[in-house]
């Protein structure tokens, strides 16, 4: 496909003594107006360089440049010069292009041999899995899948939490209240409510306390019985968890968590001992990271135990090793920036120059239309209930517009949609906003929503059913681009040639948000299109250029539903 901008660039560098073509390729605009055209040039920066008056040089640069094939017209208007694309060769390269690639459009090789590790997800053992876990879950899996779409090698990791002292209270707890059967049928809600009892019972004997210290010292030697209690409320805790990474349809290569690293502390230790950063301040170790605004951090308890942060550090290290890693991203709540921003120093002024490769990817709170969760109160909505309650109300939407419809096919439509808008709904924000959520914005099928999207493409799919295998073929092999160069038509194309570049963005920023947006501009072009546009006309040679543009926005939006762990149902 031709690369417009790159083309451009060179066109203008010929005409341009004095900047370097990369100068100029960043100088390029697009217009959101396209009365100014496809692509615009500013001419501000030059008059210094070439003394002259930017709209005299914007008229001299628009007429030597006018002549070339890939332009329809070209216009100076004051200090710009505008650049209008010939619309067939739009049509003709980017429909061409989708077609031929199909769900290789949109994939580059930039990040060919480069390990790349998502760490997304990572929730705490016997803690209700929420719906404010929705965001690190959904925002990683889908960087993952832009990483992946970019060419890297990506690896998925879930850093549960599972180690702390916490532990050492729910063993003491089940030991003495606790019930097997219990836990086995409903393991998070058990083991959460013996912690909850034994902070109860604690208040009044407080040697409880003493007992957990004890027990997790136990867990922590090694010994079987505790450590066998211990990877039992693990392996229950997961498997509530992948109940709901199933529904998601989200996967990962490795669930190493806090605790793996908990026999890889004391080589940490005798590192920072040895870097002369870490200080001990009554049988406490602490690294003073004041000179850079960040206060203190704690490395080791007075009774030697590790930290949170502790195992950060021995994680990143870990995973440089085992991995080597190019980039080592972790999708954890804004929150924890102190935390991060800390041990990320430690680790540079430890000597591991790599440090500066792990970035930390900050998204904002999700609250309650009926205020913020609150575990103590009670006020905690289970992820798992919110994604049942969406397919059950999109099973619902579904039976109404549609009564004949057979129950298998709806229970595929209800699980797709009704899923897809809550994690659609997630991933439309940037990621750092807070946002509430709300049902009715969910699963609204006409505003900028999951629904609305995927309806659009099964629209485009009942299109391509209605053409027949013939016709669709015959769009597949060639097309007369002169067909699709109506206004409408040429939208469409000009956002799908943008589709490669938005992955690369969102993959810069981070920012699956700036895919989501893309494909509802894309479906928002298709409809409009739909609307101003005869697709299956008479003129055979017009129907199979129509229906290889159909064709084409069909597969740029299942891609961009892909790249959000989004289904794209061919009937809905
Ligand atoms: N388990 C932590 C929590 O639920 C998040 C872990 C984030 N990842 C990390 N490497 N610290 O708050």
């Amino acid at each position: 496909m031709i690369n417009y901008v790159d083309k451009i660039a060179e066109l203008l560098s010929a005409q341009i003594e004095g900047l370097e073509t990369d100068e100029i390729k960043g100088m390029i605009e697009q217009p959101q107006n396209s009365d100014m055209g496809d692509y615009a040039f500013p001419c501000f920066k030059l008059a210094k360089i070439l003394r002259k008056a930017p709209p005299m040089i914007a008229k001299g640069i628009a007429e030597a440049i006018a002549e070339d094939g890939i332009f329809e017209k070209v216009e100076q208007v004051n200090a710009y010069v505008n650049m209008f694309i010939s619309k067939t060769s739009f049509a003709k390269e980017t429909i061409g292009q989708v077609i031929a690639d199909d769900e290789n459009y949109g994939k580059s090789t930039m990040g060919e041999g480069k390990p790349v590790i998502v760490e997304y997800s990572s929730p705490n053992i016997a803690k209700p899995f929420h719906i404010g876990h929705i965001r690190s879950t959904v925002i990683g899996a889908s960087i993952a899948k832009i990483y992946d779409m970019l060419g890297y090698d990506v690896i998925r990791i879930n850093h549960l939490g599972d180690y702390g002292t916490q532990f050492g209270k729910m063993i003491v707890a089940y030991r003495k209240w606790g019930n097997r059967e219990d836990v086995i049928n409903e393991p998070i809600k058990t083991l959460l409510s013996y912690y909850t009892k034994f902070h109860v019972e604690a208040e009044e004997h407080p040697e409880l306390e003493d007992e957990a210290r004890a027990t997790f010292t136990k867990l922590e030697n090694g010994e079987p019985e505790e450590v066998e209690l211990w990877q039992w409320f693990r392996e229950e805790s997961l498997k509530e968890f992948s109940r709901v990474y199933d529904m998601l349809g989200i996967k990962f290569d490795s669930y190493n968590g806090e605790s793996f690293y908990s026999d890889k502390m004391p080589r940490f230790v005798k590192e920072l001992e040895e870097s002369g950063i870490m200080e001990n301040d009554n049988g406490a170790n602490l690294v003073r990271l004041d000179e850079y605004g960040l206060g203190t951090a704690l490395v080791t308890k007075s009774d030697g135990s590790t930290l949170y942060i502790t195992r950060d550090i021995a994680a990143a290290v870990y995973r440089k090793e085992t991995y080597n890693f190019y980039k080592d991203i972790y999708v954890v709540a804004s929150q924890q920036n102190l935390h991060f921003q800390q041990w990320m120093k430690i680790l540079e002024m430890m000597g591991y120059e790599w440090a500066k490769d792990c970035v930390h990817v900050p998204f904002g709170l999700v609250s309650l239309e009926e205020g913020t969760m609150s575990t103590r109160q009670g006020r905690v909505v289970f992820l798992e209930d919110v994604l049942n309650g969406a397919v059950d109300k999109t099973r619902e939407i579904i039976k109404e517009k549609n009564p004949d419809a057979d129950a298998e096919t709806v229970e595929e439509i209800a699980k797709a949609v009704g899923i897809g808008a809550v994690v659609f709904n997630e991933l439309s924000n940037y990621r750092i906003k807070d946002y509430v959520f709300s049902w009715d914005h969910v699963l609204n099928f006409e505003g900028e929503t999951g629904p609305y999207v995927q309806y659009t493409h099964a629209r485009a799919c009942s299109i391509l059913r209605n053409a027949g295998d013939d016709i669709v073929a015959k769009a597949k092999e060639g097309f007369d681009p002169q067909y699709i160069t109506g206004e409408s038509a040429h939208a469409l194309s000009r956002l799908l040639y943008d589709f490669p570049a938005v992955v690369v963005e969102a993959g810069e920023k981070y920012e699956p948000s700036v895919v989501t947006r893309h494909i509802v501009d894309i479906a928002q072009a298709f409809n409009k299109f739909y609307h101003d546009e005869h697709i299956l006309v008479d003129n055979e040679d017009e129907k199979i250029a129509k229906v290889a543009m159909v064709y084409a926005a069909k597969t740029v939006i299942r891609n961009g539903l892909d790249l959000l762990c989004m289904k794209a149902p061919e009937k809905m």
